[in-house]
């Protein structure tokens, strides 16, 4: 993944698999995270564990501009800071109370995740528009072996049959995410569907090779 020496991006979502007033896990090297959208729009990264008793604020739900926790209820802001206690409704809580939040960016319907002190943006394919995701299971090996091609700097695997489709691939712990994108002049509806379709090829071949080697 594109990178300064002291961080790095990782591609966790598309923006249209995160409506407003939503949250869901995702993944970064650095961990689980809770990615959730306010009412507003704004798009936050927190730490997936609650500081109470450590449930996950994935399974949580949002409210206004903050992120609650589904166990009892604790609320946070899009700073980490806990900014509601219900079982204390008078009580301001302590500044102590707080997630671990990462930095977030979107840039051309991809919600951007930095691991660490990613000091620069991440990448804007601007000739890209995203199609779906999917997940692979099997690591980014055995996906360029089932594609036709390596993956280049930017995260990206060209898809050797079906050349304006890309996928933009992220190895996780025991697969690889996966964002399907079109080049821009190939984004109709027959268009996608046929990225779709080439996606999922290149999905079943990369798990059968994935097997082959295990
Ligand atoms: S575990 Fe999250 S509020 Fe109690």
């Amino acid at each position: 993944m594109p990178s300064d020496t002291a961080g790095s991006w990782t591609p966790v979502a598309l923006s249209a698999d995160l409506p407003a007033a939503t949250v869901i896990p995702a993944w970064t090297p650095a961990g689980s995270i809770a990615l959730w959208r306010s009412q507003s729009g704004r798009v936050s990264a927190s730490s997936d564990r609650c500081p109470h008793r450590g449930m996950r604020l994935s399974h949580g739900f949002v409210r206004g501009e903050a992120l609650s926790c589904i166990y009892h209820g604790w609320s946070y802001s899009p700073a980490g800071g806990c900014i509601r206690i219900p079982a204390h409704p008078d009580l301001e809580p302590p500044e102590t109370i707080r997630v671990a939040v990462h930095k977030v960016e979107e840039a051309g319907g991809v919600i951007w995740v930095a691991a660490g002190e990613a000091a620069a943006h991440p990448p804007h394919f601007d000739d890209l528009v995203p199609v779906r995701s999917l997940t692979v299971e099997s690591d980014i090996g055995a996906l360029e072996d089932a594609a036709g091609t390596k993956i280049d700097p930017l995260g990206l695997v060209r898809i050797a049959d079906l050349p304006w489709v890309r996928l933009l691939s992220t190895e996780q712990v025991d697969c690889t995410l996966v964002h399907v994108m079109s080049e821009k002049g190939r984004s109709s509806p027959s268009d996608r569907t046929a990225a779709s379709r080439i996606a999922e090829t290149v999905r079943r071949r990369a798990e059968a090779r994935q097997r082959e080697v295990a």
